[in-house]
């Protein structure tokens, strides 16, 4: 790749005001939202439009100048940030927010990349449909950034993940041409799946410019509650009664460690929630009733008692209004921002078999704890997924360097023990450049191979975010 410094001007012309290269205003757009990263860059581009898009990675072509695709930046893996090279341009798709069409009937909304997740929530709420991609970040992140990660959140154990909530996508390829594909077909076996090759690939294969999702009916009614666990084996049984009890209902089911209540009544005490912090684990439980909300109420209640009959569950409260509801999910959704707020920490966003859950943290909780004495436990995540993010921070009052030293040890500890469970090191994440080394040791070569084989069809320049999901060659 070119080390020379191409001329900006023709863009500059084409971009009036939208090309940044000053860097009080680049700066937001070169540091991670984990303030992990900070990389440097030629430029910002802030396109418009798909066509703004194109003519914006056809110059990076002509140049070639390494693209860094920008969503939201929520990221947690550094795969929206460029490297410090200083060659990179970031794309910022942060302008282009229409909603381009929505049809109740198909059940389809199509909107551009750079809408925020709530924008498209608020827009299918309009038209009285559920949009149900939701994470704690969807006041920040983007559609197409949650496609080009593939993200999951908390509605996956019921709607699945981005993939499955996307029909189509809008992709400018990696030599600036526009590819159409926003059909918002339930069934289409046209050959290989190009739509499933662009959603998960961080950037690396091309730009997503604007997708088209799938809708569902809103819910009549919604319950949420927070039930008490002695440990991730007790919170399996009460996922199994509640599946049993409350079927295709049951939307959410989030499991939290002792130590995540604590550190959001110390670092969030507005989002504290006093039962979380009393007990070794908590779980949160979401239904959405399509009937009302005494019928919801009824069946929740009737899921919690027998839970407590059985001794699966040693204390429990249902939210009795909206408002409560909205607390306990705060809790939860504060966690990252408390665990970051605590300090120097290590996320392991890892899914292994639903039934494997209880041995693996069992386990590598031991193995951890006896290798980094002192080392605090920050466990939460999407149980009912089989994803959990494994995280950990330094012993209290310890220096976070030393703790970030043992990082590989760590690391390898948390991993070898996913491998043996035949999980992932990545649920919902990706690989950003967080995970690249480590995916070339736990991924088989033939994949590795094919994986390889499809970056150099997509982008034979290597310009797509060089350096994320795959090794530079
Ligand atoms: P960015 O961070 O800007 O980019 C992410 C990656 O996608 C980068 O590799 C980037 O190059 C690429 N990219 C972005 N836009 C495009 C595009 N239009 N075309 C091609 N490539 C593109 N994630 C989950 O999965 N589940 C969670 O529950 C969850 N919770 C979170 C909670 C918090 C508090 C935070 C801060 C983050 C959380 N995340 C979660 C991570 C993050 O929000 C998601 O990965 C999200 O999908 C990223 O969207 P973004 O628009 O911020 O993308
Ligand atoms: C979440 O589910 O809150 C995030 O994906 C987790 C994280 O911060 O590790
Ligand atoms: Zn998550």
């Amino acid at each position: 790749m070119s080390t020379s410094s191409p001329d900006l001007s023709s863009l500059r012309a084409a971009f009036a005001g939208r090309l940044l290269t000053d860097p009080a205003d680049t700066a937001p757009f070169l540091t991670d939202w984990r303030k992990r990263w900070t990389g440097r860059a030629r430029a910002v581009a802030q396109p418009d439009t798909t066509e703004d898009v194109a003519s914006v990675v056809r110059w990076c072509a002509q140049h070639r100048v390494p693209v860094v695709p920008q969503g939201g930046n929520t990221g947690m893996v550094g795969g929206s940030v460029p490297d410090d090279s200083g060659r990179a341009l970031v794309l910022s798709l942060a302008r282009m927010k229409r909603i381009r069409a929505v049809d109740p009937i198909n059940n389809t909304l199509t909107a551009d990349a750079g809408c925020i997740l709530t924008e498209v929530q608020q827009a299918a709420q309009q038209a009285d449909r559920l949009f149900p991609l939701s994470l704690a970040a969807e006041g920040s992140c983007t559609i197409g950034g949650n496609l080009a990660t593939n993200a999951g959140g908390v509605g996956v154990l019921r709607f699945g993940n981005a993939r499955d909530l996307c029909l189509g996508v809008e992709v400018v390829t990696a030599d600036g041409q526009v590819w159409n594909g926003l059909r918002g077909l339930r069934k289409d076996n046209t050959g290989y799946d190009l739509r499933d090759l662009f959603i998960g690939s961080e950037g690396t294969l091309g730009v997503i410019t604007a997708a088209t999702l799938k809708l569902y009916p809103q819910p009549a009614a919604r319950m949420t509650a927070l039930a008490a666990v002695a440990s991730p084996h007790a919170a399996l049984r009460l996922l199994e009664l509640a599946q049993r009890r409350l079927a295709a209902t049951l939307t959410g089911f989030e499991m939290m460690s002792r130590l995540c209540g604590e550190l959001v009544a110390r670092h969030v005490p507005s989002a504290a929630v006093p039962l979380a912090a009393a007990n070794p684990y908590c779980v949160l439980l979401e239904s959405s009733d399509p009937h009302s909300e005494a019928n919801a109420a009824q069946t929740f209640e009737r899921l919690l008692e027998e839970a407590f009959e059985a001794g699966i569950i040693t204390d429990a409260a249902v939210a009795a209004s909206i408002a409560q509801s909205r607390a306990f999910w705060a809790l939860r959704e504060n966690i990252p921002l408390a665990q970051a707020t605590e300090g120097d920490n290590i996320k392991h966003d890892i899914s292994v078999p639903i039934s494997a859950i209880g041995d693996f943290v069992e386990r590598t909780n031991a193995m951890l704890e006896q290798t980094f004495p002192g080392i605090r436990m920050v466990v939460f995540g999407h149980l009912g997924d089989g994803n959990l993010h494994y995280n950990v921070n330094a012993p209290e009052g310890a220096g976070g360097a030393r703790f970030m030293a043992d990082e590989p040890a760590i690391n390898a500890i948390v991993y070898d023990a996913v491998a043996q469970a035949g999980g992932s090191i990545s649920a919902e994440h990706g690989l950003g450049q967080l995970k690249v080394a480590e995916n070339q040791h736990y991924k088989s070569a033939i994949e590795l191979s094919l994986m390889a084989r499809l970056k150099a069809t997509f982008d034979p320049l290597g310009i797509m975010n060089p350096g994320k999901v795959m090794p530079v060659t």
